[in-house]
C-alpha cells in the first residue's frame, strides 16, 4: 500500500472512532518487567537490590526536595471520556504499556509510575547507555518544540538521566496531550538502561509539584485541556489482565465496592492508613503511605519494617530485606480508610534464600532513611547510624497494588481501593 493509501485508511479510521458514541474505552495494556524470583522459586536479592536503590532514590530526592525534613522526624510531603492500556506484564517488577510521542507518531514503551511526575525518553542524540531503546528524534518530528532547558534525574546509585527538554504531540489510549513537556535523555541511569529495562522511558503519573521540569504530567495536560473530563485514572496490575484506565474507572476488574481515602498532599499518592496486620495482629497501627506503581515492594523505614519483622521472629538478612520459615509465612493485611485488603502469599512471599532453603523473603523492605541524605546503597551511608531523621513514610509497590484495584482520583483529591474481580 502507498503512503497515501495509508494516510486514507487512517484517516478513515480517525473519521470512525471520532463518530463513536462515548465512552469507547481503549484499553492499554500494562506489561511488567523481569521478576525478583526466579522460575526455581529462588529470591534474585543482586536485582532486588539493585531495583530498590533506584525505589529509595527516587523516592527519597523528592521527598528531601518537597518535605521539610530537617526538624521533624516524620517526612509528610507537599503535594473527561475514557480510555484503557492493557499493561504488560514483565514479572512482577514493573509495568509498561505503549503511549505515542511526535509527527509521525513514534511508538514508545513507557513505566507507569504514580512515583514521579515528569515523562522521560530516550533521545536520538543520546549516548550508548541508551542502546536497545526506542529513541526520540526531535528533528523528525514536525511538533517538536525545543524548550532550550536542560534536566537531570540522580539517583542514589550514583547513576544520573539528563537531557534536555521538548515539547511535542503525545498520545496515550488514544487521547491527545499537544504541547507536552517532557524530556529527552542524552544519557541514561544503570537502571534504565535495555535490557534490565525493558521499557523505553518512564511516564510519572503523580501530582504536578513533583515535576522536575515543573511542567504538567500528561495526566495534567489532558485534564486541562478538557481532553478527558473526568480527572481520574485506574489500574489493574495482576499476572493477567492488567489495564490502565485514562478518565474512568473499570467496574469489571473489581468486586465489593471502592474504599476512598484522601491524599493527604498532592505530590506523590499520598494518604494516612489504618493498620498492617500480621497474622491478624495489627504491628504497626496510623501510617502515611505512598502509592507507587514504580516500586516492587513494599518499602518502609527501619524503625518501622524492623519491629514488623521482630514480632514475626524473622531473620535480618542485611540489605533491608528478611526471611521467615516458608511453612509458616504470615497472612499481612492493609487496612485503610477502615476496610482491610489481604496481601496474598504470592504477594508476600520473594521466594527462598539461599536457593533452595526453606526460608522465605518477605516483600516489606526497610531502606535507609528515606527523606534523609543517607541512601541504603551509597557504600560510605550506614543506614543503621543514619537515624536523625527517620521518615515514616510507607512506599506501597506492586506487592501490595497487585492485590487491589486502585483509583486514582486528581479531581477529588483521593485514592480508591476494591478487591480485585
Ligand atoms: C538534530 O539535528 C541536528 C543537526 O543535524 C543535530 O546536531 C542534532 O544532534 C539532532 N538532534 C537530535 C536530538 O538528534
Ligand atoms: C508550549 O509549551 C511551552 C512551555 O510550556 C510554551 O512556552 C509554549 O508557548 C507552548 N506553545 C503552545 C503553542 O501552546
Ligand atoms: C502482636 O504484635 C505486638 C507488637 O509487635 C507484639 O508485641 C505481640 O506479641 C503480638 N501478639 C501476638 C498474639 O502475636
Ligand atoms: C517468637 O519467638 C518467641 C520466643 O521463642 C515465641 O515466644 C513467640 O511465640 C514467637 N512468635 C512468633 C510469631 O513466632
Amino acid at each position: 500500500m502507498c503512503p497515501l493509501s495509508h494516510f486514507i485508511l487512517f484517516a478513515a479510521l480517525r473519521a470512525l472512532v471520532a463518530a463513536l458514541p462515548h465512552p469507547s474505552f481503549v484499553s492499554i495494556p500494562l506489561r511488567r518487567r523481569s521478576s525478583l524470583t526466579t522460575v526455581d522459586g529462588a529470591f534474585d536479592i543482586d536485582k532486588a537490590i539493585s531495583h530498590l536503590a533506584f525505589s529509595e532514590s527516587k523516592i527519597s530526592s523528592r521527598l528531601r526536595s518537597l518535605g521539610p525534613i530537617s526538624d521533624t522526624p516524620a517526612v509528610h510531603p507537599t503535594r473527561r471520556d475514557t480510555g484503557s492500556i492493557p499493561l504488560t506484564d514483565g514479572n512482577n517488577v514493573l509495568w509498561y504499556g505503549t503511549i505515542s510521542v511526535g509527527t509521525p507518531a513514534v511508538d514508545f514503551l513507557v513505566d507507569f509510575d504514580t512515583g514521579s511526575a515528569d515523562l522521560v525518553l530516550p533521545s536520538s542524540s543520546c549516548d550508548s547507555t541508551c542502546n536497545g531503546h526506542t529513541l526520540y528524534n526531535p528533528n523528525t518530528s514536525s511538533t517538536a518544540a525545543s524548550l532550550g532547558q536542560t534536566f537531570m534525574l540522580s539517583y542514589g546509585d550514583g547513576s544520573s538521566v539528563q537531557g534536555e527538554q521538548y515539547t511535542d504531540t503525545v498520545v496515550i489510549a488514544g487521547y491527545t496531550a499537544t504541547n507536552q513537556t517532557f524530556g529527552a535523555a542524552t544519557q541514561y541511569s544503570s537502571n534504565l538502561q535495555s535490557p534490565t529495562f525493558p521499557a523505553d522511558g518512564l511516564m510519572g503519573m503523580g501530582f504536578k509539584s513533583l515535576s522536575i521540569y515543573g511542567a504538567n504530567p500528561v495526566i495534567q495536560t489532558l485534564i486541562d485541556n478538557n481532553v478527558i473530563s473526568d480527572p481520574v485514572f485506574s489500574v489493574k496490575l495482576a499476572s493477567s489482565g492488567s489495564e490502565l484506565r485514562l478518565g474512568g474507572i473499570n467496574s469489571d476488574l473489581y468486586s465489593g465496592s471502592l474504599t476512598y481515602t484522601p491524599v493527604t498532599q498532592q505530590g506523590f499518592w499520598q494518604f494516612d492508613g489504618d493498620a498492617i496486620s500480621a497474622n491478624g495482629n495489627a504491628t504497626l497501627s496510623s501510617f502515611t503511605a505512598i502509592i507507587d506503581t514504580g516500586t516492587t515492594l513494599i518499602l518502609g523505614d527501619l524503625d518501622t519494617i524492623g519491629p514488623f519483622y521482630a514480632s514475626l521472629n524473622a531473620t535480618d538478612l542485611g540489605n533491608g530485606f528478611y526471611t521467615l520459615d516458608c511453612d509458616s509465612m504470615p497472612s499481612i493485611s492493609i487496612t485503610i480508610g477502615g476496610t482491610t485488603f489481604s496481601l496474598s502469599s504470592t504477594t508476600f512471599n520473594l521466594g527462598t534464600y539461599p536457593t533452595g532453603s526453606s526460608q522465605c523473603v518477605g516483600a516489606f523492605t526497610a531502606t535507609g532513611s528515606l527523606g534523609s541524605a543517607c541512601f541504603l546503597f551509597i557504600p560510605a551511608c550506614d543506614r543503621r547510624a543514619d537515624h536523625g531523621h527517620p521518615s515514616d513514610t510507607l512506599i506501597l509497590g506492586d506487592a501490595f497494588l497487585r492485590n487491589v484495584y486502585t483509583v486514582f482520583d486528581m479531581g477529588q483529591s483521593r485514592i480508591g481501593f476494591a478487591d480485585l474481580a
